[in-house]
């Protein structure tokens, strides 16, 4: 089994570059089936979860280009099969297939997808908005079958501000006849960057970014150049990681209106930040103040980043909490950080971090990305060694995150354990 051994309590300095987004790359590789021809995508993480998704475009017969960041997808000669269980359950953002094909054929068959267990993740919004544009939804066990004689554009109003559910429908209507109103849609970044992508395609899409997205339909879509925006919860990641241990430290390709939500959390803890155009600095401060924060939709604290940021509370002077209200069970890094010396206690969705407490290194588990994100800053902190098992959890989400720690100063390697 591979883990990450982290040797704790060093000084990181210098510059880590922040990839493109993991969670806008997922959704643009399997939204590009749905052009006629030749898509380049910029940017594209080099993660477990984008090799995933390229499997599934092999799988279904699109010829694909590598070069570094850039993928360059050829549709033309797609086989619209049945997508394997093997290749859905690799990664949630799997389900994206079901728009884009349901989009382009009106027909598709696939199995449920996979992805961390922070929560039930049920997809019946998703499902809602496709049988809200005609389509029929079958299910045989894990697979579902979803078809339509023809999509017409329709009013949805989610029941909740879904990622997933609004990508998926903004992805099946695209192609449909008439106007489809999404209302109560999410107005994540990434959503903006799937909708700039089925524009440059020739899609008819407005209001993202805003709870109402508008699309009127179109027959066709063309082949387009795009770019993949830079990953805010791998920047927030580094950001936090940085008031732990930083001394200057710069992170760089990162668009700071992104994280509005952790930059001013963290202001008020006192944190220590220089903030530029497309970089923001930190250093290591020995005192900070406790907060309060509370995870919800954009723009508000992001879900993705409470594990990681519950490791720098810990380092606050006093009691800090954090209410988790997107996922049921998003706290699994917590009889982790406790066995390190944190005082976190869980009282249904709410976490109580007392702090300051000492962190010494241990074996400890990576249950899902973002709790292996925050054990990874307990351990750069901690003193001694911090052993972290299952790190292809880690790995789905954080492009080379040995290399880039190494590089400001870590001691971090994956070594292989039994
Ligand atoms: N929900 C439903 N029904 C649905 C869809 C969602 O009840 O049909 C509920 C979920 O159970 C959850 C809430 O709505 O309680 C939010 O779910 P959402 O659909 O917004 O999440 P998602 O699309 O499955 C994406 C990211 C997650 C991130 C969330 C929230 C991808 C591939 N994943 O998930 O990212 O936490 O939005 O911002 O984009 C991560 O990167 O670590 C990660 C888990």
């Amino acid at each position: 089994m591979k883990a990450l051994e982290i040797i704790g309590n060093r000084e990181l300095t210098g510059t880590l570059t922040i990839a493109g987004a993991k969670n806008s790359a997922v959704a643009l590789i399997p939204a590009a089936i749905l052009a006629d021809d030749l898509v380049t995508i910029y940017n594209i993480p080099d993660i477990a979860d984008t090799k995933a998704l390229c499997d599934i475009l092999t799988y279904l017969g699109v010829k694909i280009k590598k070069d570094k960041e850039t993928l360059i997808l050829d549709p033309k000669n797609i086989n619209n099969k049945k997508i394997d269980e093997r290749l859905s359950k690799k990664l949630r953002a799997s389900y994206y297939f079901m728009g884009a094909l349901l989009g382009k054929y009106k027909r598709v068959q696939m199995y449920f997808p996979g992805g961390c267990s922070i929560g039930l993740r049920p997809i019946n919004l998703h499902l809602k908005g496709f049988e809200a544009l005609g389509a029929t939804v079958t299910q045989e066990g894990n697979c579902y079958i979803v078809e339509a004689e023809k999509l017409k554009g329709a009013d949805i109003y989610l029941d909740f501000a879904s990622v997933g559910a609004t990508i998926n429908i903004m992805l099946a209507a695209v192609k449909a006849t008439g106007k489809t109103i999404i209302d109560n849609a999410a107005k994540e970044p990434e959503i903006v960057n799937v909708a700039t992508f089925l524009n440059n395609m020739g899609a008819k899409i407005t209001g993202a970014g805003t709870s109402t997205i508008i699309i009127d339909g179109v027959d066709s879509l063309h082949g387009c150049f795009h770019e993949v925006i830079p990953d805010r919860i791998e920047a927030g990641t580094y950001l936090i990681i940085g008031a732990l241990c930083g001394k200057n430290l710069k992170i760089k390709n990162v668009i700071p209106e992104h994280l509005e939500a952790l930059i001013s959390k963290m202001s008020e803890m006192g944190v220590d930040m220089q903030i530029g155009q497309d970089y923001i600095e930190v250093t290591k401060k020995e005192k900070y103040k406790p907060v309060n924060i509370k995870t919800l939709t954009y723009p508000g604290f992001p879900t993705d980043l409470q594990q990681p940021f519950m490791t720098l509370l810990t380092q606050c002077l006093g009691k800090s909490t954090i209410e988790e209200t997107i996922w049921e069970n998003r706290f699994m890094q917590v009889p982790y950080l406790n066995n390190m010396g944190a005082k976190i206690e869980i009282v249904g969705q709410k976490a109580c971090i007392n702090g300051p407490t000492l962190l010494t290194g241990c074996e400890v588990e990576a249950t899902d990305l973002r709790a292996g994100a925050s054990l990874v800053a307990a351990g750069l902190l901690a003193s001694g060694k911090t052993i972290i098992k299952n790190v292809e959890h880690i790995l789905r989400g954080y492009e080379q995150i040995v290399e880039k720690l190494t590089n400001v100063g870590a001691k971090i390697e994956i070594k292989e354990i039994d």
